[in-house]
């Protein structure tokens, strides 16, 4: 290994004991300070330090300081997630003639990959390039009920420029659905500060996908203008996160797909988020045709994360650059069919600056 990448690659054994395979924290540095912290187990982006307006170094996502506290419950801080990033209605679908029937874990639905998924597996990682590290995962054939042996590579990389550049490549050997994202919680103003109710959030989408009372789209693709879903300039999270909104209640705030505007499978932007205390921004940009807005909604104080800090309600927000949720079901979304022999690319970047 070259002194460069010594520098920029520190290794640490985090986790050994308890779970079987060894865990690894790999940390990226870049240029000017910036620190990402991956674990092979999930895939998990488990630190991430920027900059804020004076040069103050903070994390920026909600998590924990141990591998100890990914093994145990929490809802998917940081981490790859998949087969199928949200839910697949019902935990079922079919495929070539044949029903598929997956692992239910979130009421009668499919979530996030299953009972276990992408983000509960010890992945293998090898650096690569300056500042850059790429985890594999092979699925096997059956695993949560989805089809095929699916080989899949995430490329972290923490640019110059201060992206953190995430690239997923797969392949399998039977026709399969495939939909991978990562889940990490942002606080632009640190992690474990408060909630992120002041962050100014805009979104490139024209359409969102509705929901049920159980989060499983419609079918439709509706218009944001005149609802509270309609951040195509910029509003603070808090404005209208508990409007008198059916679907607002639906998702007890926000988390919602967002339909990105443009050409999916081209990078370009999906969203900006600006802190105003911190002056931190970051800008988000996909391949993927939406992105899934979700408010942290679900955390209630009973996970303690990073500093023994207890995550409350909408500490953290998500955006889970995704294909729309229950795809599998919907022949009009875009397809997250994966067939033998095709190879599945996707790009997201999280671009932080300050102001
Ligand atoms: C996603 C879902 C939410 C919730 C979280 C994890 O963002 O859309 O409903 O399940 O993951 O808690």
């Amino acid at each position: 290994m070259s002194q460069t990448r010594r520098q920029a690659i520190q290794l640490l054994t985090v986790v050994a004991a308890t779970q079987g395979a060894p865990v690894d924290l790999y940390t990226l540095k870049n240029a000017s300070g910036a620190e990402a912290a991956v674990s092979t187990y999930g895939a998990t982006l488990v630190s991430l330090k920027v900059a804020d307006r004076a040069g103050k170094m903070q994390d920026v996502v909600l998590g924990f300081d141990s591998g100890q506290g990914y093994h145990g419950d929490h809802p998917y801080f940081g981490a790859t997630v998949g087969r199928y990033g949200n839910r697949i209605a019902k935990g079922r679908f079919t495929l070539n003639g044949i029903e598929y029937k997956l692992a239910t874990n979130n009421g009668p639905n499919a979530l996030h990959g299953g009972l276990k998924g992408f983000s509960r597996a010890v992945w293998e990682a090898q650096p690569i390039g300056k500042n850059g590290l790429k985890l594999t995962y092979v699925s096997k054939d059956g695993e949560e009920g989805y089809p095929g042996t699916l080989t899949t590579t995430v490329e972290y990389r923490l640019t110059d420029a201060n992206e953190l550049r995430i690239s997923y490549l797969a392949s399998t050997d039977k026709d399969t659905v495939l939909n991978l994202t990562n889940h990490s919680y942002f606080n632009l103003a640190g992690e474990g500060s408060g909630d992120i109710l002041s962050h100014e959030v805009q979104l490139y989408c024209d359409r969102f996908t509705p929901v049920d009372s159980i989060l499983i789209p419609t079918g439709e693709l509706k218009a944001v203008a005149g609802t509270p879903f309609d951040f195509r300039s910029p509003h603070k999270i808090g404005e209208r996160i508990d409007a008198d909104h059916e679907q607002i209640k639906f998702g007890g705030g926000y988390d919602h797909n967002f339909v990105i505007n443009g050409q999916a499978g081209t990078l370009r932007p999906a969203a900006r988020v600006k802190e105003p205390t911190s002056g931190r921004i970051l800008e988000v940009l996909t391949t993927e045709p939406g992105v899934q807005f979700y408010t942290g909604n679900f955390l209630d104080g009973s996970v303690k994360g990073k500093g023994g800090k207890a995550y409350q309600r909408r500490y953290g927000f998500c955006l889970e650059t995704q294909h729309f949720p229950d795809s599998p079901n919907r022949p009009q979304f875009p397809s997250t069919t994966l067939k033998a022999g095709q190879k599945y690319q996707s790009t997201t970047v999280y671009k932080f600056s300050r102001a």
